[in-house]
């Protein structure tokens, strides 16, 4: 847990992050993550809409994207390797002259990037608690791998493009293969692609010829930074939003979804929940609901509470399809 390692470091190096330091914290994990850290100082790098709003609401100077330098880096490792390789390479060109400090869990791989870093350059501080690790290095120290590249587009069957670190970057998710070849071709009007991620379901819903415009909602920018280069026509608009606060502007004909049940690294039904709830809430009264899960999900009992009709309409052994009908949160008129 980074606030432990944090705790330890700030012992062996208390001048790190005095006030005067400008300091950058690249992909948080938690609001927590930022409380010993002053929003005066501290520039904060997310793609992750829950974090972003919050902390700049809280004063933090939020950003997506970087153009700035900076003293001190602070990168909390993700599970995708080719995505940590990114941000370290990213915290240390922004901290010429300054530091790095990069903190992770052994589940997620840190040991053996720190292990990879070694070879190149020398660390000030190497030290493990709480399950991870937390090290810090000089840029001036070395040069970091030659192999390790910025941000590049990955593709997909020659078709589509993803990013490092998004849903399924190497290939189709089997599960909304599935659910994709479930759907009618008749599909229409205004819909929903909840959790859109890189776009697979959003680009076949936006060649169905009846459907006049789907909104891609997902709390990734780096997702939809994909989504946008893997869709091709006006009808979509791509939202940078949690879809369980999000309201559409009308009630919706459709929702079509593959909802995450994973919140940092653990299982989080409650997620895939407030996903259907929410399309209950954004639905037309006779409004449908395209979903698809693993099959051992037990997401039955909330959609039988939030829809009048739900049934297991295709799927496999390891996924299951459903049609939800007559959602019964709200009744709302198409206007
Ligand atoms: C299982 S993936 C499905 C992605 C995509 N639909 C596909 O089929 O490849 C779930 C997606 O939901 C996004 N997500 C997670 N929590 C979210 C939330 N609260 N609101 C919106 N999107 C969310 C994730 O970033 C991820 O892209």
């Amino acid at each position: 847990m980074f606030v432990k390692r944090l705790s330890v470091l700030k012992d062996i190096l208390p001048d790190l992050f005095t006030l005067n330091k400008t300091i950058c914290f690249i992909n948080p994990q938690d609001l927590t993550d930022l409380d010993y850290f002053s929003n005066k100082n501290t520039v904060v790098l997310t793609d992750d809409i829950r974090l972003y709003s919050p902390l700049s609401d809280a004063g933090y100077n939020c950003k997506s994207d970087v153009n700035f330098l900076t003293d001190v880096s602070i990168i909390l490792l993700p599970k995708s390797k080719e995505l940590a390789k990114e941000l370290i390479l990213l915290g240390s060109t922004i901290a010429n002259k300054g530091y790095v400090v990069i903190d992770g869990d052994k589940n997620d791989g840190i040991v053996s990037i720190i292990k990879e870093l070694q070879k190149k350059i020398s660390f000030e501080v190497n030290l493990s608690k709480a399950h991870g690790k937390i090290a810090v290095y000089r840029t001036a120290s070395g040069n970091l791998p030659s192999t390790w590249h910025p941000n590049k587009f990955n593709k997909i069957n020659n078709e589509f493009v993803t990013l490092s670190g998004v849903f399924s970057s190497d290939h189709v998710d089997p599960g909304s293969k599935l659910l994709k070849d479930q759907l009618p071709q008749n599909l229409n009007g205004s819909g929903a692609d909840f959790g859109a991620g890189w776009g697979f379901l959003t680009n076949f819903l936006e060649n169905l010829e009846l459907v006049d415009n789907i909104f891609a909602i997902d709390t990734s920018k780096r997702a939809l930074e994909c989504a946008v280069k893997n869709c091709n026509t006006s009808k979509v608009e791509f939202v940078w939003d949690d879809v369980q606060q999000w309201r559409a502007p009308k009630p919706l004909d459709f929702v079509v979804m593959n909802p995450p049940f994973h919140s940092n690294g653990k299982v989080d039904i409650e997620l895939g929940e407030g996903f259907i709830i929410s399309a209950a809430k954004n639905l037309l009264r006779n409004g449908k609901l395209y979903m698809v899960s693993n099959r051992h999900l037990p997401y039955e009992n909330i959609l039988c509470r939030y829809f009048g009709n739900s049934k297991e309409i295709g799927g496999d052994n390891r996924f299951k399809i459903f049609l939800a009908e007559k959602p019964l949160a709200v009744s709302r008129k198409k206007t």
